[in-house]
């Protein structure tokens, strides 16, 4: 059984005092859906605050992005440990990250290992651009992520992997895929890709999340499906009664 997972990856938005806001609303609701993994990625500026208020509580905190090095001359760039010290989660690959900062698969694959070192679960994610969808090109690309992404990852790591897959053309427009087309991705694509670096039975193991343009409305659709096991939500993680409700369906 594959514990549902529900992730809220703010992306550059709140000050400290908006997400001290914003989980002031959300975190008792949150902590009555104990049947659900649910972590919040806000900006690294307010993970320390946000770390003080969740201390103790089954609500996990996350990092959007971090570097693989472990420390050194790397203006800007935040370091595993230092991620670690707020933080059991982190986000690697996001589709900004590689649209707007040039990160290959290849840096995918270092900040996986780096975050594998450091015993953060991984959220690692894929997904195809418009072009590449409209081109038939979808099963290629999310394969090759895959393959590149985890390449050299010992399947030991298995319960500390998470896929998110959020098809470029679905985040942040109001039109998500629909849920039978994710789950076809999914099962036909990613969870093959998983069982052929790591063997079936950690495949099976390992949590694959649909993001893009989720809802509290239309998430049961996605969480009803065989393989999606939660979602990874921007927009509507900025809002708390959508959050609410979404971590309430994955929990069904
Ligand atoms: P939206 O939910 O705003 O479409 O964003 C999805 C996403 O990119 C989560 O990482």
């Amino acid at each position: 059984m594959r514990i549902p997972f529900v992730a809220g990856n703010w992306k550059m938005n709140k000050t400290v005092a908006e997400a001290r806001d914003l989980v002031s609303k959300v975190g008792a609701q949150l902590r009555e859906i104990p049947s659900v993994e649910k972590v919040l990625c806000p900006p690294f500026t307010a993970l320390p605050a946000l770390s003080a208020m969740l201390e103790g509580s089954d609500i996990g905190l996350g990092a959007q992005n971090m570097h693989w090095e472990e420390k050194g001359a790397f203006t800007g760039e935040v370091a595993p440990g230092m991620v670690k010290e707020f933080c059991n989660y982190v986000i690697i690959g996001h589709s900004e990250r590689r649209a707007y900062f040039g990160e290959t698969d290849e840096n995918v694959n270092r900040k996986l290992r780096a975050a594998l070192k450091f015993d953060l679960t991984a959220i690692v994610c894929v997904g195809e651009t418009l072009d590449q969808y409209e081109s038939g090109l979808t099963s290629e690309v999310v394969r090759r992520q895959i393959s590149l992404g985890f390449a050299g990852t010992d399947s030991a790591f298995g319960a500390r992997l998470v896929v998110a897959y959020e098809p470029v053309w679905a985040i942040g427009t109001g039109k998500a895929s629909s849920a039978v087309n994710a789950n076809e991705v999914l099962s036909q694509v990613i969870r093959p890709a998983l069982s052929d670096l790591f063997g079936m039975e950690t495949a099976q193991s390992i949590r694959i999340l649909y993001g893009g343009s989720v809802t509290a409305s239309n998430a049961s659709e996605f969480f009803t499906q065989s393989e999606i096991d939660g979602a990874l939500v921007g927009g509507a993680s900025l809002k708390a009664d959508e959050f609410v409700g979404i971590t309430k369906a994955a929990a069904k």
